[in-house]
């Protein structure tokens, strides 16, 4: 079994788990739920998500991952022996391995469309909603895409910490950051982007309803990677003087702006082609974005060009520091659990996640009408089991547990670095109610919603 080791720097840290929030949650799925949940308005109950349930949600994780030192199912092992607690562990390390298997789908899909767009071949698609159609409905082409994406995620983990998961993120997340600020410059600069952002910041309040609000706090708690098993498990590998609050406060920030970037980016660039309201989910991007890169490479061919190819780009870097993450919880636990040595645990998890991820790739071709599990396909099972059912009951249990058992002790010593920084006590009782009461009822709310309770 290898040695275990530490992020070797605090920006190391701050880059690795921002690459972990920052992903297609961001650039496919933030905007869409901002342009359909009255935009502004949407964004500021967004941001006290964020705030008021995201951000405790994620110290409390990196206080267990960082106090432990250990994978997430025997964090909870150490820190709760012979207790139902335990489940939590195990639960954050299977929903981000179930949550793998689907999100590479949707990576290879974005490979496919940047290498499209780099030959140039985006530009001659003349019905963007059929081609995306026959390609994800098709069955060697995506699978073969799914693969490659598993395959460079899966380089990544074997070379461990330090040299793989770390040295990646400081390549990759400045390498994104650097691409989001060119998108904006040209986003702002095509001739519709006024009507953009209208759409994008026009707070319409009668929008918010009590659903909308419920997809708000999900959408945080997805976007910020919380209750998956990937955050304690980053934090088993902070070192003892990383700051949690300020690295969880970097983090969201980080996450927060590029998702709003994102939407700055998009709806300026549809709106100069037309004003449409865009379509969700994967049509915004696969369907609706391809659109707008196709006129663009008809009237000034090289914008489009480039403009495609930085989309895609950023979205496949964002996506592969997002596996990354997924795919360390279940390795980790299988390194220290079963005493195995990396390459053979990272190359159990890409099988398996190959093996269901070829489910769930099938399931927009051949196997879209096999729905074996409550009338779903295996890509909407695994969605609706990870993200919809295990995250918000995920995100309870820790709450409840470092709200209720965990020793006030070690919160306090986690949070202070043993006595080393100063915080009021007020604050760590207000960290403490917040996890006791105020969200485990959110939460609740969410896993009533998303079950059609309510
Ligand atoms: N936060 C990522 C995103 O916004 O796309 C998704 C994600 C990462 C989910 C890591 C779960 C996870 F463990």
């Amino acid at each position: 079994m290898e040695k275990r080791t530490n992020f070797s720097s605090k920006l190391g840290i701050v880059l690795a788990s921002a690459g972990s929030a920052v992903g297609l949650g961001n650039v496919w799925r933030f905007p869409t739920e901002v342009g359909e949940g009255g935009g502004a308005a949407f964004i500021l109950v967004y941001i006290l998500c964020v705030v008021l349930l995201g951000l405790p949600l994620m110290v409390a994780e990196f206080i267990i991952g960082r106090h432990t030192h250990k994978n997430t199912a025997d964090a909870y092992r150490q820190l709760a022996p012979r207790s139902g607690w335990i489940a939590q562990g195990y639960i954050g390390v299977f929903t981000s391995w179930f949550i793998l298997c689907y999100y590479s789908v949707v990576a290879g899909w974005t490979l496919k469309y940047l290498v499209e767009a780099l030959s140039g071949g985006l530009g001659s698609i003349s019905d963007s909603a059929a081609y995306f159609k026959a390609f994800s409905g098709a069955t060697w082409e995506p699978l073969a895409y799914m693969a490659i994406v598993m395959l460079m995620c899966h380089l990544v983990i074997i070379r461990g910490v330090q040299a793989g998961i770390e040295r990646s993120s400081k390549l990759m997340m400045p390498l994104l950051l650097m691409i989001i600020a060119v998108l904006l410059v040209f986003s702002f600069s095509m001739p519709g982007s006024r009507e953009g952002l209208t759409f994008l910041l026009k707070p319409d309040l009668s929008k918010l309803t009590s659903s909308v609000i419920l997809s708000a706090m999900g959408q945080a708690f997805f976007s910020l990677s919380i209750a998956m098993g990937c955050l304690c498990t980053y934090a088993s590998y902070f070192t003892d003087d990383a700051r949690l609050v300020k690295t969880a406060g970097s983090v969201a920030l980080i996450d927060t702006v590029v998702a709003v970037m994102a939407g700055f980016i998009m709806f300026p660039a549809v709106f100069s082609v037309e004003a449409v309201t865009p379509d969700a989910g994967p049509g915004l991007v696969f369907i609706t974005l391809p659109h707008v890169f196709r006129i663009a490479f008809g009237s000034v061919p090289l914008v489009g060009w480039f403009f495609a190819v930085m989309f895609y780009l950023l979205l496949l870097l964002a996506a592969l520091t997002s596996m990354v993450s997924i795919h360390e919880p279940p390795t980790a636990f299988l390194i220290e659990h079963f005493r195995l040595s990396r390459p053979v645990a990272t190359t159990i998890v890409t099988a398996v996640c190959l093996a269901v991820g070829t489910l769930c790739c099938l399931s927009f071709g051949a196997l879209a009408d096999c729905r074996p599990l409550f009338g779903l396909t295996f890509f909407d099972f695994f969605d609706f089991v990870s993200a919809k059912i295990f995250l918000p009951l995920g995100g309870m249990i820790i709450s409840l547990f470092v709200g209720w058992r965990l020793d006030r002790k070690i919160i306090v010593g986690q949070l202070t670095n043993a006595g080393t920084i100063r915080i009021p006590a007020w604050a760590v009782s207000a960290f403490v109610f917040l996890l006791r009461w105020f969200i485990p009822l959110a939460m609740g709310g969410i896993f009533v919603k998303e079950l059609g309770i309510i």
